[in-house]
């Protein structure tokens, strides 16, 4: 079903190397001025490669400026200031609450259909074809993700145990290493009220309905040997229909 119609670039983008390219463009410029200085069109050449360089670090890439801000989707930096706490709807004691906030999270959402031109640049992994438009591959954010895991499990203990672990990797890889204080707050545990900078969900969640893929997930005795029935992407938030798109031109 997927097509190699395109190469991957890398399968990782290291920061590293999308940081030293200002150190690479100081030694091209030194070996530029030796140049410069035996023959006139090798200066011409020379500028119009230059020109050509910062032509390519002024158009907008993902990459950005070696900025806090992250690479994929939503460009998001930890800007936003939240405290801990101990005492949300989510863990609320009345239950109608409760189930009104968990219900506020929808794994559904973070399913999104991201062109391959956009992969290539950031060197994104190849995916699967969104069902109606074969330039974009469909993927699903890793914040979503997580939030799939702590909601009610539909599937296999296997499944409980897959997400388990799949939280376990996302704590580890982040490596927090904010220290909570304790002892002073009798009412919470530790860190209870304190602040630290976080990212935006709410902008993720904008830039993820821009980019729907339109899924739904149903519970249903289909099976999904012969893939995921496409009836499932027909759920656009902005209340598009691409598949009619789709339609006319195949
Ligand atoms: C990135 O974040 C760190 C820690 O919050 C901060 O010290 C640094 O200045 C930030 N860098 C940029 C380029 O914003
Ligand atoms: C629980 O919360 C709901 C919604 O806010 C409210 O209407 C209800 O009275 C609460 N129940 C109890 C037992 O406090």
């Amino acid at each position: 079903m997927a097509s190699k119609e395109y190469t991957l670039i890398q399968e990782e983008i290291d920061v590293d190397e999308i940081c030293t390219h200002h150190h690479k463009d100081v030694s091209f410029s030194k070996r530029r001025h030796f140049v410069n200085g035996i023959v006139s069109i090798t200066l011409a050449v020379s500028l119009a490669a230059n020109a050509l360089s910062i032509i390519l670090h002024l158009l907008p890439g993902p990459h950005e400026n070696c900025s806090n801000r992250t690479a994929f989707a939503a460009g998001l930096e930890r800007n936003k200031q939240i405290a801990w706490t101990d005492d949300s709807d989510f863990a609320s004691h009345n239950r109608t609450t409760w189930d009104r906030a968990w219900d506020t999270l929808n794994p559904d959402a973070g399913f999104v259909a991201i062109s391959d031109d956009f992969t290539l640049r950031t060197g994104l992994h190849e995916s699967q074809r969104w069902p109606w438009d074969s330039s974009k591959g469909l993927y699903l954010l890793q914040g979503y993700h997580n939030i799939h895991c702590l909601k009610p499990q539909s599937l296999h203990f296997t499944h409980m145990k897959h997400c388990l672990d799949a939280l376990r990797q996302e704590i580890m890889c982040n490596a927090d290493d904010t220290p909570r204080y304790s002892g002073l707050d009798q009412q919470g545990g530790t860190g209870n009220g304190q602040y630290r900078m976080c990212k935006d969900w709410a902008k993720l969640e904008q830039w993820a309905n821009g980019h729907s893929a339109c899924y739904k997930y149903k519970h249903g005795a289909e099976s999904l040997e012969r893939g995921v029935p496409l009836d499932r992407f027909k759920h656009c938030p902005d209340g598009s229909e691409p598949w009619k798109r789709f339609r006319g031109e195949g």
